[in-house]
This record gives structure tokens, sequence and C-alpha cells, in this order.
């Protein structure tokens, strides 16, 4: 198989580009310029051909898909950064890509999106997502729609979730974590190598049209929970501070038009004011295999000096 993977130097894509490499795929993995050389450099070591392009120009992306019939698209953030839209970096992305992967007659196509995305969405990230999911509907592309939970664990690759680490980093420093809300908000984190696993699986589907599956793993955890238990795997003890929401709204005001990349935004406070829970059987039920429990994903993170 010859596949082009988009997104594929960051977190998840790595941890992609290191499975497929497993199973001997050719993978072309178009980066920015300024995408971190440390990145460049693990696909790099997985195989995968790094060309590096600018998503901005059409010419750049014409060759991409040439000879490759299958397409994983990661490009997103639900990160606010200066200089680069949410409806830029999944919309606009997305339909540019698009129509190079149509011209060159891509079969299939797996587009990474999340689980909340929705026209009506109340935050720019889960809306830009639709839109980019719509691109991909509308292409007449076979393939699916992967919309996951917080993806964690991290087991290869210089890149990881940003959410994780920003806890861990709070917990090792200060034995405290800020939390935005009353963290009562339910997650169901997913392992990045199970959802991965479903990602390849939904590549070898034979089905047309396109299909969407949203995914969790097997634990629904309030996020305060979720951050004991993460502390307790760090074998750390974390006292966990709570922000109110209203002054954590304030604060993203505030914040966005003074910062380059805030770390409180208006999506990170949407985030935490509602669940973000699917069946807790979706793994399974979809994709035909166990996924793995939330403590086996995040013991990933207690070795993390051997790696
Ligand atoms: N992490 C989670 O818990 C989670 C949960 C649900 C859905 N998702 C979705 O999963 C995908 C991958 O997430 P991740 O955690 O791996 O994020 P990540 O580490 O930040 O990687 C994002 C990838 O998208 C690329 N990218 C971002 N903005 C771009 C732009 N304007 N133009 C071109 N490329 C751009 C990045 O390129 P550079 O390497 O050049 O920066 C990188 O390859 C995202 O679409 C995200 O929305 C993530």
């Amino acid at each position: 198989m010859r596949v082009v993977v988009t997104g594929g130097t960051g977190y998840v894509g790595c941890h992609l580009i290191d499975a497929l490499a497993r199973r001997s795929v050719e993978v072309l993995a178009p980066a920015r310029a300024t995408t971190p050389p440390e990145a460049k450099e693990f696909l790099r070591s997985r195989g995968a051909e790094v060309r590096e392009v600018d998503f901005d120009r059409p010419s750049d992306l014409a060759e991409l898909f040439r000879g490759r019939p299958v397409w994983f698209h990661l490009v997103g953030s639900v990160a606010r950064l200066r200089g680069d839209s949410f409806e830029h970096r999944h919309r606009v992305i997305t339909a540019r890509l698009v129509e190079q992967a149509k011209r060159a007659g891509v079969e299939r196509v797996v587009f990474l999106s999340a689980l909340g995305s929705g026209p009506d969405a109340r935050n720019a990230y889960h809306r830009t997502k639709w839109e980019a999911e719509q691109e991909i509907v509308r292409s007449g592309i076979a393939g699916a729609i992967v919309r996951p939970s917080l993806i964690c664990g991290r087991v290869v690759g210089p890149r990881d979730s940003k959410l994780v680490r920003r806890y861990i980093e709070m917990i090792r420093k200060r034995g405290r974590a800020l939390v935005l809300g009353a963290g009562r908000n339910r997650i169901q984190p997913v392992d990045v190598r199970d959802l991965v696993e479903c990602m390849v699986r939904a590549a070898e589907r034979r089905e047309d049209g396109v299909a969407a599956f949203d995914l969790g793993g097997p634990d629904q955890v309030t996020f305060d929970e979720f951050i004991g238990r993460l502390a307790r795997a760090l074998g750390r003890e974390a006292k966990i501070v709570h922000i109110p929401m209203w002054i954590a709204a304030a604060a993203a005001r505030i914040l966005e038009p003074i910062q380059a990349a805030p770390a409180i935004t208006r999506e990170t406070v949407a985030l935490m004011r509602s669940d973000n829970i699917c069946a807790r059987d979706s793994i399974e039920r979809s994709f035909g295999f166990r996924p793995r429990d939330l403590d086996e994903t995040l013991g990933t993170y207690a070795g993390e000096s051997a790696r």
C-alpha cells in the first residue's frame, strides 16, 4: 500500500506512521517549513518520505497523491494560534487537498476529526472540524471519518498530546493541576495506539461512501478523575485547583488578543463545559477489538525516561 499522511508530523501522526511502517506501507508525509525538525527526522527514521510543502500553494500539493490511492488526513488542532484560523486550518486546507486527491484518483480517505464536531457546535474548533468533514463527504472519495474523544498515551515520536503534556508538567513541577470549571465533565480517553489501529482498519475497509465513527476508550471518567489517575501513573499526588468558569471565560477574552498561543481560549473553556463521550464499546463494535483501559494507557507516561 502507498499512502499520503497529511498532518503526519504531529503527535497522532508519528504513532500512525510508526504503525504503517510496521506493516511495510510506503508513506509520503508532507511537512511544513516550520514543522519541528525532530518530527521530520522521526518520520524519516520510520522510512517515510518527508516532503516540504506550503499547504497554501496548490502547485506544492499537485503531485502528492499521484500513485498513492490512500490518504490519511490528520491536519488540525484545537489551539488558537495567531495567523492560523480554525477555518483555514480545517476547512480551507481540507478543501485544497480534496481537490488534488480527486484529481489524482485517490480511492480511500480516513479523516481524523473530533468527538463533538457538528454544524451547531458552540465553538469554532468543532464547527470547523465539521465543515472539513463535509469537504471529505462531498469529495465522493470513499472512506471514514473518525471522531475520538481525548487521545492519550505516548509510545513513540517526539510529540505528545499538548493537553496531557501540560498536566504532566504541572503535576511534576508543582504537584498541582489547574482545572477549568468544576472538573465534573466526563471524557472518554482513547489510547493513541488503539486509535491508529482503527484508522488503519478503516483504510482497509471496502465499503462505498464515507462512514463516521465516534470513538472512545472503555473508561468514561470525569476530568478530575482523569487528572487523579494521570498523577497516580506518574507516581505523584496532585492537588486539583478549580478555576471558576466565569474567570476562565474572562481570562480567554483577555489572553486571546494579546498572546500568540494562549493557554486558555474560548475553545478550551467550551470543551470543559460539556461531556465528550460516546458508547463504551464504540471501538469493539466498529473495529472488532478490545481497546486498552485508561490505566494501561496512562502507564506509558510512567516510563518516559527510557525513550
Ligand atoms: N489530541 C487529541 O486529544 C485529539 C482529540 C480529538 C481529535 N484530534 C485531532 O487529531 C488531529 C491530530 O492531533 P494531534 O494531537 O496529533 O495534533 P498535533 O500534534 O498538533 O499535530 C497536528 C498536525 O497538523 C498539522 N497542522 C496544524 N495546523 C496546520 C496548518 N495550518 N497547515 C498545515 N498543517 C497543519 C501539524 O503540522 P506541524 O507539524 O507543521 O505543526 C501536525 O502535523 C487534529 O486534527 C486534532 O484536531 C486530536
